[in-house]
């Protein structure tokens, strides 16, 4: 289908054009309506800025929202996240060069061009150009080769939060490795395209670990996932009967490209360090573990043993360069350039403050116990399911404040306000530093909960005039292809 075409259809209100959006996005006129105008608007954009007559591909992939197991993904333990109705779409054809143009319909994101190759240097830190980049280097790494890929001329449009904890950047990255690989009438199946896209971050300097883009592609309409890791596999299971996800944004921006990776990065390095150390103490085997899963699986008789190793084997005071010296028998230049680099290639020098290992290491294993039980109380679903579920998300809060260290006073007053509101379980959601909480609600209690939200939060912030501070949710399918 060319641009001009789509946009006919969409003026004749298109049956099968609205039957493949509403496998998407839901049946209701409304819903419908709101997603057939984003496909107007870029057609639109992509016919004024490339040619009416291309034959395009549209593909989309959605944000996620994680209901719990935070930080515990780069640490190859499990995750219980869902995709969320917000995505970024992508309208593709080839082009005739070797030139990757793309063109986003949101002014605030600048045209960029760059070609395709080998090895394609990233834009200046910060750009959002480099998702798009990371896409393409991610299938040229899965290829290794760039031959038989063609130019492409991209135009983009997405509706999830920007640093918001909902991962914009992982639905961006995957849609656009979605259109080159649609172009190209290519396909990846679904678990290998999410492992290889799982280190999409890395080109843009974040650590992360890889649920972010698992969920955008491996999603479920009405579920939620379990993921686990090395090796990648997913369980779709249901939220409790009569309970509602909302979110809300905290308005702080938790940028990526800031600080926060900083502080991101750092807390992937602690858990590194950590690992190193409860290894070093009381080895069981001779494998070196890189990871806390590893040594959880090689050292360690569970979860159990493994908090009591932890407890017993780190001190609660900051670690500096010289004890880890003399505890790992390294010397301080080697611990800085093997531990101590990220798997996204930056270093992390040693904070001010110290490295933090006990209550890394605690956080990470205590969230993987809650992750386990959730998952196990959504499988059997009990009668007292939702509230269960809730107070392993609220447990989840407080050990992501307390040892993770990764609230800030914005969101304390948000997970605060939605306890107060009813929510069966409240707490921050995503890398941290700001961006938004997830609630589980009861069903019935939803417009209440979404007006005392606003009145306790919002309101007194003068915040309540902006557009999407809550969102109220249901588990979305993942990435997919809308036309080709
Ligand atoms: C970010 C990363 C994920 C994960 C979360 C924290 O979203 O991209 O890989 O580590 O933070 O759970």
């Amino acid at each position: 289908m060319t641009p001009r075409q789509l946009l006919h259809s969409l003026s004749l209100a298109d049956p099968s054009l609205r039957a493949s959006c509403a496998a998407v996005y839901g049946s209701s006129p409304e819903l419908l309506d709101h997603a057939c105008s984003r496909l107007w608007i870029l057609a639109r954009h992509y016919a004024d800025t490339f040619n009416y007559d291309d034959h395009v591909v549209v593909v989309r992939a959605p944000g996620r929202v994680n209901l719990i197991g935070e930080h515990t993904d780069y640490n190859g333990l499990p995750v219980l996240p869902m995709a969320i109705p917000r995505d970024v779409i992508v309208m593709a054809s080839r082009s005739d060069d070797d030139l990757v143009h793309v063109s986003n319909v949101d002014p605030a994101f600048p045209p960029r061009q760059f070609k395709i190759e080998p090895l394609i240097p990233p834009f200046p830190p910060g750009d959002w150009g480099n998702y798009v980049k990371s896409a393409v280097q991610g299938l040229i790494n899965h290829w290794q080769t760039t031959q038989g890929i063609s130019g492409l001329r991209m135009a983009i449009s997405g509706n999830v939060p920007v640093a918001s904890g909902l991962s914009s950047s992982a639905a961006f990255t995957i849609a656009c490795a979605l259109a080159v690989l649609t172009v190209h009438q290519r396909s990846i199946p679904p678990l290998l395209f999410a492992e290889l896209m799982a280190h999409s971050d890395h080109y843009v300097g974040m650590a992360s670990g890889g649920m972010d883009q698992a969920t955008s592609i491996l999603a479920r309409a009405g579920a939620c996932l379990k993921i686990d890791f090395f090796p990648l596999r997913v369980q779709p299971v249901s939220l409790p009967p009569d309970t509602t996800v909302v979110v809300c944004q905290s308005r702080v921006k938790a940028a990526k490209a800031a600080n926060a990776r900083e502080e991101y990065n750092r807390r992937v390095v602690e858990c590194r360090l950590a690992t190193a150390l409860l290894h070093a103490a009381s080895p069981r085997s001779d494998r070196v573990p890189l990871r806390l899963s590893e040594w959880l699986a090689w050292d360690c008789d569970g979860l159990d043993d493994a908090l009591a190793r932890i407890n017993a084997t780190l001190h609660p005071e900051p670690y500096r360069l010289p004890e880890l010296s003399r505890l790992l028998h390294q010397n301080p230049e080697t611990i800085l350039s093997t531990l101590c680099a990220t798997p996204a290639g930056t270093p992390c020098h040693e904070p001010p403050d110290g490295f933090h290992l006990l209550k890394r290491a605690r956080h990470v294993i205590s969230e993987t116990r809650r992750v386990e039980d959730a998952f196990s109380i959504l499988s059997s679903t009990p009668p007292d399911a939702a509230r269960r579920f809730g107070e392993l998300m609220n447990q989840s809060h407080v050990s992501c404040r307390d040892d993770y260290h990764i609230s800030c006073p914005e969101l304390e007053d948000l997970v605060t306000a939605a306890r107060d509101a009813g929510a069966y379980g409240a707490r921050l959601t995503g890398a941290g530093f700001g961006g938004c909480t997830v609630n589980l609600v009861p069903s019935p209690l939803v417009p209440h909960f979404v007006d005392a939200l606003n009145r306790s939060y919002y309101v007194p912030r003068q915040l309540d005039h902006l557009p999407d501070n809550i969102f109220v949710f249901q588990p979305a399918p993942g990435a997919g292809v809308l036309l080709s």
